[in-house]
């Protein structure tokens, strides 16, 4: 009986498609149907668009490395195919220069610094450092910006910050507010004055190499400033590095980073993103350029992407298989600018095995008050039978949430222009549902995988702070991204590479 029902069942898939045929109309009309929601879908576009991008602990400049100027820099390029002259029968014509690469963005661009005018930059801004790099990026997208549908688009981003900080010199605010010098209580690396530097940034901008057709370039550079680079990463340095390579014509881009710490800098972040292209992007108060053409809004949309990671980065790395970004207000309305009520939202799943749950039945306020199960019964913190304890890392509340539920545990306070809320989650069973990793390991050195995370799903059943009586927030998230973050542990290396990364959102 069984058997007969398969055959008959195929049978009707076969009519389908046959009638589909007959009527001369090819379309694969599916009920779940996906578009990219990024300009460059799976990184297969021979015309690369990137750029890097450099924050301090509150995601600002706040001073210019000398070497680098303003840390916003792009390497975009068009190919062109050579005409070929023709030289009789069998012409193997100008093998030598096939093709020609034309640079978006000049060596002039890159290296501008604050001060120094440029096509769109705003009065106000010129001699302010932070502003200054906003519009640099507005700039530089404007050089990159490809245009499509629904959206033009601009460039992957890569992204670097040092969570050293020098609270005597009072440049982070607090929850979005002002605030003077103080005494550290040991919570922020910094070796004195100056200990909020931006890193060098190198580039070897992209070249076809011959005769294998391998287009590939480089940004790279080290926090540690006196440091000597020409001989790579050597000594005790802190270092960073992103390498892009591809073969014209095929497969997809492979984004290769590196990222050392060392005693001077030991908590390090290095990203790639895919921002919005217009707005704000998750962590940011200035206006944007990125590769999200559409923003994926939560419960409906994937993440593909193959990660190989090659090195942890030592038992404090926080590798983040999936970080997401975005941003609305505790009432539920959308972010403005307004840095004492904007909150930063973000979540992550930490994949280094080495990363334990501090989230306990009897360390409550790091658990988000209740976890929700993919078919929406909703279990407490409390309830030490059913709540998945080891799910989670770590969840941290909004400095301005003003109806928290007890015990709670306050997010960082500076790491950002406004307030945040983190919730950061471990491969556990729960998370299986949603394509996530199910136990420690899964996707780690030795394990390169190819992913297709349910991320619109998964973030919607996660706790986000609100309060009490307000409607849910749009859960639109302006940045996803990927990388480590390696946390106060000085000369640690961690290496991996990303390729195929796609957004993927219904079709309207
Ligand atoms: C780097 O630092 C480690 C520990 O801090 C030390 O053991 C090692 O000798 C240093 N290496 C160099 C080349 O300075
Ligand atoms: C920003 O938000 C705070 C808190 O809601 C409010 O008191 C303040 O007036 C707002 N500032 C502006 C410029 O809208
Ligand atoms: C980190 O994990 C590795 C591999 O599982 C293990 O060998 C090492 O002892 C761990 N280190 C710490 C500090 O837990
Ligand atoms: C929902 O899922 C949880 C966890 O798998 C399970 O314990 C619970 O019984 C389920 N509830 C319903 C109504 O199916
Ligand atoms: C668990 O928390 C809920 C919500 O705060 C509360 O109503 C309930 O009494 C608590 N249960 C226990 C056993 O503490």
């Amino acid at each position: 009986m069984a058997k007969q029902s398969k055959i008959s069942c195929c049978f009707l898939v076969f009519v389908l498609v046959n009638l589909i045929f007959c009527n001369g109309v090819l379309s694969v009309r599916a009920e779940n149907e996906f578009i990219s929601a990024v300009g460059d879908s799976g990184m297969r576009r021979d015309n690369l668009r990137v750029a890097i991008e450099s924050w301090n602990q509150c995601n600002e400049v706040g001073e210019e490395a000398l070497q680098t100027g303003s840390p916003r820099a792009a390497d975009c390029f068009d190919i062109y195919k050579a005409t070929p002259q023709p030289q009789g029968e069998v012409c193997f014509c100008n093998q030598q220069l096939p093709y020609v690469l034309v640079h978006r963005v000049t060596e002039q661009d890159n290296k501008l610094r604050m001060g120094e005018p440029f096509f769109g930059l705003q009065a106000e801004s010129q001699f302010n450092v932070d502003l200054y790099a906003a519009e640099k990026e507005l700039y530089l997208g404007f050089k990159c910006q490809v245009e499509d549908t629904p959206n033009p688009w601009q460039f992957w981003m890569i992204m670097l910050k040092s969570g050293n900080m020098d609270t005597y010199a009072a440049k982070c605010p607090k929850n979005g507010h002002r605030v003077g010098p103080f005494p550290d209580q040991n919570s922020f690396p910094c070796f004195g004055k100056g200990c909020m530097n931006q890193p060098s940034i190198y580039h070897d901008y992209t070249k076809l190499q011959l005769p294998d057709m391998i287009l590939k370039g480089r940004f790279f550079g080290s926090w540690d400033l006196e440091a000597d680079l020409s001989r790579g990463m050597v000594g005790n340095i802190s270092y960073h590095s992103v390498t892009w390579e591809k073969k014209l014509g095929e497969g997809s881009w492979v984004f290769h980073h590196v990222l050392r710490t060392s005693a001077k800098y030991p908590w390090l972040m290095l990203y790639l993103r895919s921002d919005a292209t217009h707005g704000f992007s998750g962590g940011y108060h200035y206006p944007t350029r990125g590769m999200s053409k559409i923003i994926p809004e939560s419960p409906n949309f994937k993440v593909r992407f193959t990660l190989n990671v090659i090195k942890g980065g030592g038992p404090s790395s926080q590798f983040y298989l999936m970080d997401m970004g975005s941003c609305w207000k505790n009432n539920g309305k959308p972010c403005d600018g307004n840095v004492t009520s904007d909150v930063t939202r973000y979540s992550e799943m930490i994949i280094n095995p080495n990363t334990t749950s501090w989230c306990h039945a009897n360390n409550l306020n790091v658990c988000p008050p209740y976890h929700t199960f993919p078919n929406g019964t909703r279990v407490h913190r409390n309830d030490t039978a059913r709540f998945p304890y080891a799910a989670y890392h770590l969840y941290c509340s909004p400095g301005n949430g003003e109806h928290l539920e007890a015990p709670f545990n306050l997010c960082d306070p500076y790491s950002n222009p406004q307030p945040q809320e983190i919730l950061q989650i471990l491969p556990h069973p729960v998370w299986g549902e949603y394509g996530y990793p199910k136990k420690q390991g899964e996707g780690w050195i030795g394990d390169p995988r190819t992913w297709e995370l349910d991320v619109g799903r998964l973030s919607q059943s996660l706790y986000f702070y609100q309060d009490p009586g307000t409607p849910p927030a749009r859960r639109q998230w302006m940045s996803i991204d990927l990388g480590t973050e390696i946390f106060k542990d000085p000369d640690q290396v961690a290496e991996w590479t990303v390729s195929d990364f796609d957004i993927l959102v219904p079709k309207q």
